[in-house]
């Protein structure tokens, strides 16, 4: 067996593309292993959202070339590829930069790794592939070799949208979601290895649009797979937040009462600056629609502050919304220049220690959301579908249907079932419980 290692930075659907590249490697006898000392082939799966990431990747190819060096001294050789957004981003840079690399390949080639890596054995060069045959990839994918009890499943990738902040439409170009059929077939190999949870992915996962089906009629096809117990899907844009989707919530048992809905500001200047497409207004009243068919579901989203031309007001208009939705999480960042964007280049931009600082007041305000959230749910009983061993020992972790992590005192042979856990407490980041009593085989 040759040896994979593979890291992944970045979002849930890289961490899919690097499970599914590992799949891909397989049949070549390549096995995924947990470091790089030794490894025939080391994949970074990179991530171009945060900043400074190419500076990042090419810092960590100066770490990996020496253990190709020490690989090349004992006879072997350590192939390295560098994939994800950095890669489409970069393309021959990388390679220009870093001629340890042997191959780069975008989001949107990954099935033609086994070819690349065969070209670059035989002529030891460079091999680049970063064009956009976004379904023809899907297509050449193998079925899942393995799965936890909460897979990702790709159902869409790419985004038209161009907020001006974002990379994604020029990384991983235009919206394509895949046929149906495909993702069905993809969910049943899944569920046959195990899975029992399947959040669907994309990166405007609600846009998801293929042969006339909407992404309520994909869930419920894939509610008809008995042994799948629950469907979330992420990350969603308020736009395409559709009226069948809502209804959805409060009609298919088998989604979850889980919402990731970013709305980035609650300015509506800031909001048409960074071309969102939709004001403040509109998505409240979304908020409100979903909360009359699922008036639990937990709401997460994201924001930016010290957007360019943010002004104090704009930031109070977001903290506003925020204290009129209450989340269940969120995550917030300090925006930051992409090179390419139209944002990079606009005037008034915000400086660094009044990005922090209103940073600072949005988490603060977040993370007292999240705690009051997390605690109303003390004293309940809630349905927990178990995922895998804790670090204590003795212990399982599971999650509740609003996804909130939850440690137990249980057999692990729970793992991959729901059981009725009655929270009792919760710490920084998890809930903890005790086990009432299994709800299904
Ligand atoms: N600066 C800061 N945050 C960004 N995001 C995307 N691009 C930028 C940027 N240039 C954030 C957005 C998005 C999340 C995935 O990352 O909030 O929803
Ligand atoms: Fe980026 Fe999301 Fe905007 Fe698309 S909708 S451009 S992925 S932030």
């Amino acid at each position: 067996m040759k040896k994979l290692f593979v890291k992944t930075y970045g979002c849930q659907m890289n961490a899919y593309d690097s499970a599914k590249m590992a799949d891909l490697l397989a049949p070549l006898g390549y096995a995924r292993t947990d470091t790089p000392e030794g490894a025939d082939m080391v994949i970074l799966n990179t991530c171009h959202i945060r900043e400074r990431a190419a500076e990042k990747v090419y810092s960590e190819l100066g770490r990996l070339k020496a253990l190709k060096a020490e690989k090349a001294r004992d006879g072997g050789r350590m192939l390295l590829a560098v994939a994800g957004c950095v890669a489409q981003a970069e393309g021959e840079e990388i390679v220009a930069r870093a001629p340890v690399v042997d191959m780069v390949v975008g989001p949107q080639s990954y099935h033609r790794l086994p070819e690349m890596i065969a070209r670059t054995a035989r002529a030891g060069g460079h091999a680049l592939e970063t064009d956009f045959p976004a379904l023809e990839k899907f297509d050449s994918l193998m079925p899942p070799q393995a799965s936890g009890v909460s897979a990702f499943l790709t159902v869409q990738e790419g985004c038209d949208k161009f907020c001006t902040f974002c990379v994604v439409p020029y990384t991983r170009g235009t919206e394509q979601s895949r046929p149906p059929q495909d993702i069905l077939r993809e969910a049943r190999q899944l569920a046959d290895k195990g899975a029992r949870e399947i959040v669907l992915l994309g990166q405007n996962v609600n846009a998801y649009n293929a042969q006339g089906w909407s992404l309520a009629k994909l869930c419920d096809a894939i509610a008809d797979i008995e042994s799948i117990e629950r469907i979330r899907y992420t990350t969603s844009h308020p736009r395409d937040m559709s009226e069948d989707l809502i209804a959805a919530h409060g009609a298919n048992p088998k989604l979850m009462p889980y919402l990731h809905l970013p709305v980035q500001s609650g300015s509506d200047a800031v909001l048409e600056a960074m071309n969102r497409q939709h004001r403040c207004d509109d998505y409240r009243r979304t908020i409100e629609r979903i909360r009359e068919v699922r008036p639990d579901i937990a709401l997460t989203s994201d924001f930016i502050v010290g957007f360019p031309g943010e002004s104090d007001a704009d930031f109070e208009a977001t903290l506003q919304l925020v204290r009129d939705i209450g989340y269940a999480t969120a995550f917030s960042f300090k925006y930051s220049k992409r090179p390419g964007t139209p944002a990079s280049t606009m005037r008034k931009q915000i400086p660094e220690d009044v990005k922090a600082a209103r940073l600072d007041v949005l988490q603060k305000l977040l993370a007292t959301q999240q705690y009051a959230f997390d605690d109303s749910k003390i004293g309940q009983v809630l349905p927990v579908l178990f995922e895998k061993v804790a670090r204590d020992p003795g212990q399982i972790m599971g999650r509740t249907p609003f996804s909130q992590p939850v440690h137990v005192q249980a057999d692990a042979a729970l793992i991959g079932r729901v059981a009725e856990v009655k929270i009792a407490r919760r710490t920084a980041n998890s809930l903890h419980g005790t086990l009432l009593q299994e709800q299904s085989a």
